[in-house]
C-alpha cells in the first residue's frame, strides 16, 4: 500500500501540517495560527455478527485516528457498501445506527455519506476534526527513556476471526465487543494532559508494526514486557486452537525481522502482531509522568500501564525483555 500511495502523494504546500509520508493517523491542514484540521477515514466489512455493533465499531475505529492525533472530532460523512439485492435494507438502517449512536457519543453528528452497491457490506467514516497546530500529537518523535502506555488490550484480531468460524466463546466476543466499540476519546483527553511525546492507535500492523513505524529511523530501540500487556482474556486458547488473521500472520512475518523475542512462546508473537479493530492508543510520554496518567486514565477507568520503554539504539529494533 506505501508503495502505491508514494506516487499518488501531493507536494506539501507549506500549511499541510501532515500528509502520509510517516503512516500517521490522519493528515493535518493549517487553516491559521491557532486552528487546523485534521481527517482520516476508514472503513471495512463486518467484524461482528450484529449489524448495529459493527456500525458502533466502525464508527470508534474511524475516530479513533482523530483521538490518536490529539485532535477533536468535528463532524463525519458515512462511507457504506451494501449488497441491497442480496440483503435486507433493514441490516444496513442498523449498521447505521450503530455508526449514529456511536458518533453522537462522541458529541459529533454524522452529516451525510455516500453509497454504493456492492458484493460485500463495508462501511465507515471520513472524520473531520480540528487541533491547534502547535498541539499535534504525531505517531513520532520519541526519547530514549520515553516508556510506552496502551490503553486497550490486544486480541480483536484473533477473536473476529474466531467468531466468523463460530469458535469464539461467547463472553469472549462479549468482551472484545466492549474493546472494540469504546471511544478513544478519553485516553486522549487524558493524554493531552500529559506531555505526551508521540501516540497512535493500535490498528492493522498490530502493536509491533505501530510501534515500527513510531521508531524506524530514529536511531532508537524499543523494550516491551510481554507481561505487562494487557491481553483479552481466551486469546491465548483461541491462537492454540489456530484461530489466527492472515493479516495477524503477514505482520509477524514483516515485523517480526525487526523483533528480538528472546524466547517468546509462539501464541505470544501472534498477539503482539495481531491486527487489531478499533484498538487502543499507544502513548510515548516522559518516565517521570507515566504514573501520574496512568492514575489519570484510571480514575477515568482506563486500565493502562507501561508495557515497555524506549532505549537507544539495540541490535534489533523492538526486543522483549523484563
Ligand atoms: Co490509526
Ligand atoms: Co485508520
Amino acid at each position: 500500500m506505501a508503495k502505491i500511495t508514494a506516487g499518488i502523494r501531493a507536494e506539501s504546500g507549506p500549511d499541510v501540517l501532515v500528509d502520509s509520508s510517516f503512516f500517521d493517523d490522519g493528515c493535518v491542514y493549517r487553516l491559521d495560527d491557532a486552528k487546523a484540521i485534521v481527517q482520516t477515514v476508514d472503513f471495512f466489512p463486518p467484524v461482528v455478527n450484529d449489524s448495529y455493533t459493527f456500525g458502533a465499531i466502525a464508527a470508534a475505529n474511524a475516530l479513533s485516528d482523530i483521538y490518536a492525533m490529539g485532535a477533536k472530532p468535528l463532524f463525519a460523512l458515512n462511507i457504506v457498501s451494501f449488497p441491497s439485492s442480496r440483503i435486507p435494507m433493514e441490516v444496513l438502517s442498523e449498521i447505521l445506527r450503530g455508526g449514529k449512536e456511536k458518533t453522537e457519543e462522541a458529541g459529533i453528528q454524522i452529516l451525510g455519506g455516500h453509497t454504493i452497491d456492492d458484493i460485500e457490506p463495508k462501511y465507515g467514516l471520513v472524520v473531520t476534526g480540528t487541533v491547534h497546530p502547535d498541539r499535534i500529537v504525531r505517531n513520532r518523535g520519541v526519547s530514549s527513556g520515553d516508556v510506552l502506555i496502551l490503553t486497550k488490550p490486544l486480541g480483536t484480531g484473533i477473536i473476529t476471526t474466531a467468531l466468523k468460524f463460530n469458535q469464539c466463546p461467547s463472553e469472549v466476543e462479549k468482551k472484545a465487543v466492549q474493546v472494540m466499540s469504546s471511544l478513544n476519546r478519553t485516553a486522549c483527553e487524558q493524554m493531552l494532559t500529559v506531555d505526551v511525546t508521540a501516540a497512535t492507535d493500535v490498528t492493522g500492523y498490530g502493536l509491533v508494526g505501530h510501534l515500527f513505524e513510531m521508531i524506524n529511523n530514529s536511531k532508537l530501540s524499543c523494550r516491551l514486557y510481554f507481561e505487562k500487556l494487557p491481553v483479552i482474556e481466551g486469546v491465548k486458547e483461541l491462537v492454540e486452537k489456530g484461530q489466527v488473521p492472515g493479516g495477524t500472520r503477514r505482520n509477524l512475518e514483516y515485523f517480526g525481522k525487526f523483533c528480538d523475542f528472546n524466547g517468546l512462546k509462539e501464541w505470544q508473537k501472534i498477539v503482539v502482531a495481531d491486527a487489531q479493530t478499533s484498538g487502543g492508543l499507544l502513548i510515548a510520554l516522559p518516565d517521570c509522568q507515566a504514573d501520574v496518567l496512568i492514575n489519570k486514565m484510571k480514575t477515568e477507568g482506563l486500565e493502562s500501564s507501561v508495557i515497555g520503554i524506549i532505549t537507544e539504539q539495540r541490535d534489533s529494533l523492538i526486543e522483549f525483555g523484563r
